[in-house]
């Protein structure tokens, strides 16, 4: 078959299994299958690049560089919408509309007004061709590529339940656009920073923020990589499809479009107003963040009677919840140390009632955050609670600020230490670079040390560190192995807790000194990808730990590598493998290293180091059981590894095969054909390593 046909037909067979996965949950095919299919798919399009198409499913995953967005003009200006916080306001636009429609029955569209970037996408002939930003409203920059990684937009567009491919193109126009909120969900927004967290580096500040990073970036797969989503919420086309806003949401619904079931008809502004009180709670539970409704007159004919203003349309209008907020002052800053030493601003303040708990403080972020506000010491400022725990300071009350009011002097030197501070490139934290021996750097070490997914000694939580380091018994985590029962037996203290001004007792009773004693022998038990995440190396989370070990199989082999092999480890690059020869290059670090080798932590794999062999399981979990007549039990691992595979520890839906040998256990079978798992044998394994 000639490539191009072969392109085609890779590209429609693969969407259509996407889209039956995706939008009817049906698996028609199984991963294996379809893995073959588009990895086939990738090898063509890159042989014939000129015969890819623009639907084609391998740009989910991205892989597309692009150095500046081209500027793209809009077909309709993108314009934004009039805003009220009132009701009073409400009825007074609702009077606006019931005057310009002279009397005429109309009907409102509620929606909630989702909190991230507005986006444009245009499909040609059902196919996604464009995607872009908003802008300045009348041009936007062209982000197709990574519109094209949000596996909610369709690539085309699915219409009947038919899959005839000239019925489906037919029952759309020829040319139309479809406008959402692209937004990083609040789940995934906690998933990245927690894998900033353990690995040191600075947290994303809020969902809006990132999500219109990542649409921002240049490179397509590292915006795959954080999966964002797009909730659309209009139509535009030259001719007239619909008459109603509510038929859109619903055909945009049926073509495989990400539409929020939040939105309602309202018959009129009493009903919209019982919206609004419905929301005003229930919108903390939605994926992301919501900071209002937006009302939209349903029919389309009573939309252009109405019309638009320069800047936005007459017939919708935002409503926006007051922010839960408070003004109070700010009567100085704390500077706390993390773990890698960044210092990060909290503003103390005059405590203040907001929603039914007292704030006393708030989150500042960095030292740009308080240059953005031009906040100063005693002014009075606003606080508010957005979707994060922490709330924060959104504004100064320039009206109250006095001569009182002083300019706040960021720290040269570290709170904690007196180091000076330093600011690495293009980041907008300070840091002390004392890492051994500044107090809060070290105490977080221990506390990232001790976490379940290290070294799991957890009963050490709690203040508990605080009070070993205190009494001088501990200085380091190695120290922790040579701890004595007798030496912890009854020691206590008192710490005065300054957020509830209640006072805590924390004491080493018989019971809780066996219980730390235990968790501490067990723990040299933990395999050697939880001890070198428990290092606490700088951009080595615990996904990266076991890629590493997987490579090395012992930390000898780790410690002794060159640069050039440390980037050369499956998934680790240039920057994770500098961070590594620092960190070994370090005699004290390695030093602190064989301490824990003595103490007997687990310092190699049972497994053989593993060499890489190739990539053909690349990207794929496996699982085996029963026993095999070409591999032992740890030569199928070693393999699985060394061709790039994952191995997994149960069955779950993350697993892709399930090797079955002689003997093999009913339940891991029972349990796989319940979750749908494909099921391979040792035979189909060796073909697949030859892939
Ligand atoms: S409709 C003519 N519906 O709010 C404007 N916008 O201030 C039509 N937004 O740029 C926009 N949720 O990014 C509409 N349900 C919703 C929305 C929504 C959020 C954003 C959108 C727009 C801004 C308008």
């Amino acid at each position: 078959m000639i490539p191009e046909q072969r392109i085609i037909e890779l590209t429609d067979q693969i969407n259509w299994y996407n889209d039956q996965y995706y939008q009817n949950s049906i698996s028609e095919v199984d991963d294996f299958t379809f893995d073959q299919l588009l990895q086939e798919l990738t090898l063509l399009e890159k042989q014939y690049p000129q015969y890819v198409r623009p639907d084609s499913p391998t740009a989910r995953v991205g892989g597309t560089i692009s150095k500046d967005f081209a500027t793209v003009y809009h077909r309709f200006p993108m314009l934004s919408l009039g805003n009220t916080y009132s009701e009073a306001d409400l009825v007074e636009f609702d009077s606006r509309v019931r005057r310009g429609l002279r009397d005429e029955p109309y009907e409102y569209i509620c929606e909630l007004k989702f909190d991230g970037v507005a986006l444009s996408m245009t499909y040609e002939n059902g196919v996604l061709v464009q995607g872009a930003t908003r802008g300045d409203g009348v041009r936007g920059d062209d982000i197709t590529n990574n519109i094209r990684t949000i596996r909610t937009v369709p690539l085309r567009v699915k219409v009947t339940n038919s899959s005839a491919g000239a019925e489906r193109r037919s029952a759309v126009p020829p040319l139309f656009e479809v406008r959402g909120e692209g937004f990083l969900p609040l789940a995934e927004f906690e998933r990245i920073n927690k894998e900033r967290e353990d690995i040191g580096e600075p947290l994303l500040a809020n969902p809006r923020n990132a999500a219109s990073g990542t649409f921002k970036q240049q490179n397509s797969a590292a915006v795959a990589q954080r999966r964002l989503d797009c909730y659309v919420y209009s139509f535009l086309a030259e001719e007239t499809i619909f008459h109603t806003h509510e038929e859109s949401l619903v055909a945009m619904k049926n073509w495989g479009f990400n539409v929020s079931p939040t939105w309602r008809k309202c018959a009129d502004i009493q009903e919209v107003m019982r919206y609004i009180d419905e929301w005003n709670t229930k919108r903390y539970d939605l994926p992301l963040g919501t900071d209002g409704i937006v009302l939209k007159v349903n029919r389309y004919d009573q939309q252009a009677e109405l019309g638009f203003t320069a800047k936005s349309p007459r017939w919708a209008i935002a409503f926006k919840y007051k922010a839960l907020g408070a003004s109070t002052t700010l009567n100085g800053i704390q500077y706390q140390v993390g773990r890698t030493g960044a210092v990060t601003p909290v503003a103390m303040l005059t405590p203040v009632l907001l929603a039914g708990t007292v704030v006393k403080r708030a989150s500042l972020h960095n030292a740009n955050e308080i240059e953005r506000l031009g906040v100063m010491l005693h002014d009075t400022v606003f606080v508010e609670k957005g979707g994060e725990i922490i709330p924060k300071i959104t504004g100064v009350d320039l009206t109250r600020r006095t001569a009182q009011s002083q300019p706040i002097q960021y720290p040269a030197q570290c709170p904690a230490c007196g180091t000076p501070l330093i600011r690495r490139e293009k980041e907008a934290h300070f840091y002390c670079p004392n890492e051994k021996g500044c107090p809060p750097q070290r105490q977080a070490r221990f506390e990232h040390f001790i976490q379940r997914r290290a070294m799991n000694i957890e009963t050490l939580g709690e203040g508990k560190i605080e009070l070993l380091i205190d009494r001088g018994l501990v200085q380091t985590p190695a120290d922790l192995y040579n701890l004595r029962a007798d030496q912890l037996l009854g020691i206590e203290k008192i710490f005065f807790d300054e957020e509830s001004g209640k006072k805590r007792v924390v004491s080493f009773r018989e019971k809780t000194v066996e219980n730390i004693m235990t968790a501490i022998e067990r723990s040299k038990a933990q395999p050697l990808s939880n001890v070198l995440f428990a290092l606490g190396i700088r951009y080595v989370g615990n996904t990266t730990a076991e890629r590493i070990v997987a490579y090395f199989g012992s930390m000898e082999a780790l410690m002794e590598a060159p640069l050039e092999t440390l980037a050369n480890v499956p998934d680790v690059g240039p920057r994770i493998a500098q961070s590594l020869a620092d960190w070994f290059a370090d005699p004290d670090n390695r030093i602190y290293v064989e301490r824990l080798r003595a103490a007997g932590l687990q310092m190699a794999t049972d497994r053989k180091a593993v060499i890489r062999e190739g990539d053909s399981l690349a990207g794929r979990t496996f699982l085996y059981t029963g026993t095999f007549a070409n591999y032992s039990r740890e030569d199928l691992e070693a393999k699985i590894t060394a061709h790039g595979g994952r191995l997994l520890s149960g069955i779950s839906k993350k697993l892709n095969y399930l090797i079955v040998g002689e003997n093999a256990g009913p339940s891991k079978i029972a349990n796989a054909q319940k979750l749908n798992v494909p099921m391979i044998s040792e035979d189909e394994f060796m073909a697949m390593l030859k892939e």
